[in-house]
């Protein structure tokens, strides 16, 4: 099967073609189109004729199609998930509760577009301010470059196209090069509920040449990119003033207190730390215990992730299957086996099955272990002990990362404390980091990025503010 780019509402061949591989299976399941860069200008050229289009349409209409791929992408649930269980070797419930999600994030879009809107100023609050009417608008930036990840792709490509047509924008979309299929099914669905020619464009090929000009060519006034803190650091040294919004890694951390009820506990960290094989940016890294509980919650830990079932990810028995690529599965392993080197012990997990890497519970990390102190983005969780929150708050913020964190604690004066306290985007009291619903702002500090997604929130980036004053 071969699939083209898809440009100013055509399916548009290109010279090369590359095989896409399932995680899974390693069998190739499409010939994906490698954009050059004539056919990246083509597709800017499109999303900037129709730019204009996009800029006059009223807010009813561009709720209305948003609508309609959420409307869509509902009736087609099932096939979609099947396209993210084989492309992205996600086991197919997960990939069903992304699908979900995916068509609440186009109902979010549609509802935000009709609230998109500025505010009246009291400009005579200054000497020399009177006798104006004076308001904000919020207006389209124009072309948008949206730059998505493998691990959700879906609704990441929703959480950056839905905000971007709210507000009446345009954009070109460049998917990860493992999962183009999902974003070939939106095009799909974008057509049929009616979206403008050149309102939206995928374009696929390799980051060097279809990321590096939707960085760098000036029709394109937006970036917004999910993926490694390496590669949008990057892009952020090379966009100049387009604006920039970047979701990026993390190392997130649980604590969970005393008084913790572990019934709830384990099986939310358990689902935190595994869904996807970890490879989730919120996903659960490092569990800090309190050391009364420790020793049971290890013990029972252990026991109920070996009770997790691997394989392949279209069936319906299945917990987690293999990671998106055997290199990044040897450098998962490989990152166990230097934690091990450094006296961690592994308590279940560590070994391939076919391709599969078995969910990973070690104890006894040293803090600067790469499991610990970097994104392992794979199926590998710590559980270290700690004396008190108040020391577990200290290892947690001891990282470059800043996206979200959990703490379990009955102690409501602890919680707020600890909410205070922690340098991240999001504090999940009672909840694992991992928690996300996609209204929500989300984002993070330090190399977790810059901005924030979550619809209403990806709008503001999206938009610039238009100061208008009347003098009476
Ligand atoms: C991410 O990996 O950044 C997205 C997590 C989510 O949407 O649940």
């Amino acid at each position: 099967m071969k699939k083209a780019c898809y440009i100013g509402g055509q399916w548009v061949e290109t010279g090369a073609y590359a095989p896409l591989y399932a995680p899974y299976s390693g069998e190739v399941i499409a010939e994906i189109a490698q954009a050059d860069r004539e056919t990246v200008e083509r597709a800017i050229g499109a999303a900037q004729e129709a730019a204009a289009v996009m800029r006059r349409m009223p807010a009813y209409q561009r709720a209305a199609i948003l609508e309609k791929i959420s409307g869509l992408m509902n009736e087609r649930l099932e096939e979609a998930a099947k396209i993210i269980a084989l492309e992205a070797g996600k086991p197919i419930k997960t990939a069903r509760g992304e699908v979900i999600r995916t068509i609440q994030t186009y109902k979010f879009a549609a509802e935000e577009a009709k609230r998109i809107h500025g505010e009246t100023l009291p400009l005579d609050a200054a000497i020399g301010g009177e006798g104006r009417l004076a308001y904000t608008v919020r207006e389209p930036l124009g072309v948008i470059g949206a730059i998505t990840p493998f691990n959700f792709p879906m609704n990441l490509v929703a959480h950056k196209v839905g905000p971007a047509i709210a507000a009446g924008n345009t954009v070109v979309l460049k998917p990860a090069s493992q999962t183009p299929l999902s974003a070939f099914f939106l095009a799909e669905l974008a057509e049929q509920a009616g979206l403008p020619a050149g309102a939206l464009n995928v374009v696929t090929g390799s980051g060097g040449t279809v990321g590096d000009l939707l960085v760098t060519d000036p029709r394109v006034k937006a970036i917004t990119f999910t993926g490694s803190p390496a590669v949008g650091i990057n892009i952020r040294n090379r966009a100049g003033l387009k604006r920039v919004t970047l979701e990026l890694g993390s190392n997130s951390a649980v604590i969970v207190d005393r008084d913790a009820n572990l019934d709830d506990v384990i099986p939310r960290c358990i689902f935190g730390a595994f869904a996807y094989s970890g490879q989730v940016c919120i996903s659960v890294q490092r569990i800090y215990v309190v050391k009364e509980l420790y020793d049971t919650f290890v013990e029972r830990f252990v026991a109920e992730t070996r009770r997790l079932r691997g394989g392949d990810p279209l069936s319906e028995e299945v917990d987690y299957s293999a990671m998106i690529s055997p290199k990044e599965t040897d450098r998962a392993l490989a990152w166990i086996e230097e934690a091990k080197q450094r006296g961690a012990r592994v308590e279940c997990g560590g070994e391939i099955d076919g391709r599969v890497l078995q969910p990973t519970v070690l104890t006894g990390v040293p803090a600067d272990a790469k499991v610990s102190c970097q994104e392992v983005f794979g199926p590998v969780v710590l559980i270290n002990p700690v004396e008190s929150v108040a020391e577990a708050i200290e290892l947690v913020n001891d990282s470059r990362y800043g996206l979200q964190a959990g703490l379990y604690t009955n102690n409501l004066s602890l919680a707020l404390q600890a909410a205070d306290a922690l340098h991240v985007g999001g504090v999940m009291i009672n909840d694992i980091p991992t928690f996300r619903v996609d209204h929500m702002p989300y984002g993070g500090v330090k190399e977790s990025g810059m901005g924030r997604e979550g619809v209403k929130y990806a709008i503001e980036e999206m938009t610039e503010l238009k100061l208008v004053v009347v003098k009476r």
